[in-house]
């Protein structure tokens, strides 16, 4: 079996937070946003996290992308928790095993969109011109066929969206963690996109974790959650 393909073994777990706590104590009095908080992803797994502003949505997948750090429990990718790792190695699992898109994308503005999207391939030193093939087929993928050469920060929000989306998908990583990806599409562009991330679960079994609003996303994922005094929790 091709290696592109080991990583996508059906159903082996992949993630298992183990209760996770985080606390904001700059505030005051602290918050208390997870707690006791576990989960289980599989591979092609498609979960959406859905919910009231302020539950800890964003907080949780910073945490499952290893953007930010509990105060609490442990995060197990394939068995290791992530968070044992140096710096450097938990840099290299990021790039290589998450792709990330953001609630507020990130992107960097002047750079073209062709550039951004091919930046996880640059950083994993792919060859360029393979990095760019690859992250041209993604823009075409996303409807920003006649943007490749555009600075990010000339397009509107909603194709600066996509573009985020074509960058976390470049390396075709095992998870995607996308926040609130369609809230700047307008209708059909989302529709564009819930079709593209389901065909992506399907043909490589890519796992997804969405936190959305737009119940039409919620219901193309087959697990939704929410997060209920800190802990995440089946709504189905
Ligand atoms: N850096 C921070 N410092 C202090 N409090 C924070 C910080 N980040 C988040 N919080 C608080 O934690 C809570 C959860 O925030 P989070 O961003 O996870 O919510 P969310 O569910 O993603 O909301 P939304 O739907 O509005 O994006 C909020 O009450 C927020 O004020
Ligand atoms: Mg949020």
């Amino acid at each position: 079996m091709a290696p592109v393909l080991e990583k996508y073994q059906k159903n082996a777990l992949i993630f298992q937070a183990k209760e996770l706590l985080k606390v904001f104590r700059n505030s005051n009095p602290p918050v208390e946003v997870l707690k006791d908080l576990n989960f289980e992803l599989r591979k092609k797994d498609t979960v959406s996290i859905i919910g009231a502003s302020g539950i800890g949505k964003s907080t949780f997948l910073h945490i499952m992308g290893t953007l930010d750090r509990p105060d609490g429990g442990s995060l197990l990718y394939e068995g290791k928790n992530v968070f044992d790792y140096t710096e450097t190695q938990l840099a290299n699992f990021r790039n290589q095993c998450i792709g990330f898109v953001f609630q507020f994308h990130h992107l960097l503005s002047d750079f073209t969109a062709l550039e951004n999207a091919m930046m996880p391939a640059l950083i994993q030193e792919m060859n360029r011109e393979e990095a760019m093939q690859t992250a041209e087929k993604l823009l075409v993928r996303v409807g920003l066929k006649d943007r490749l050469g555009h600075k990010v920060g000339e397009l509107s929000g909603g194709e600066q969206q996509r573009v985020a989306i074509a960058r976390a998908l470049c390396l075709n990583p095992p998870v995607l963690l996308a926040d609130e990806p369609t809230g700047n599409l307008d209708k059909k562009n989302a529709i564009l996109l819930h079709d593209m991330l389901m065909e992506l679960n399907e043909e490589l079994g890519m796992a997804l974790i969405i936190v959305t609003h737009n119940m039409d996303l919620a219901s193309y994922t087959a697990r939704k959650m929410t997060i209920i005094d800190g802990k995440l929790m089946e709504t189905n």
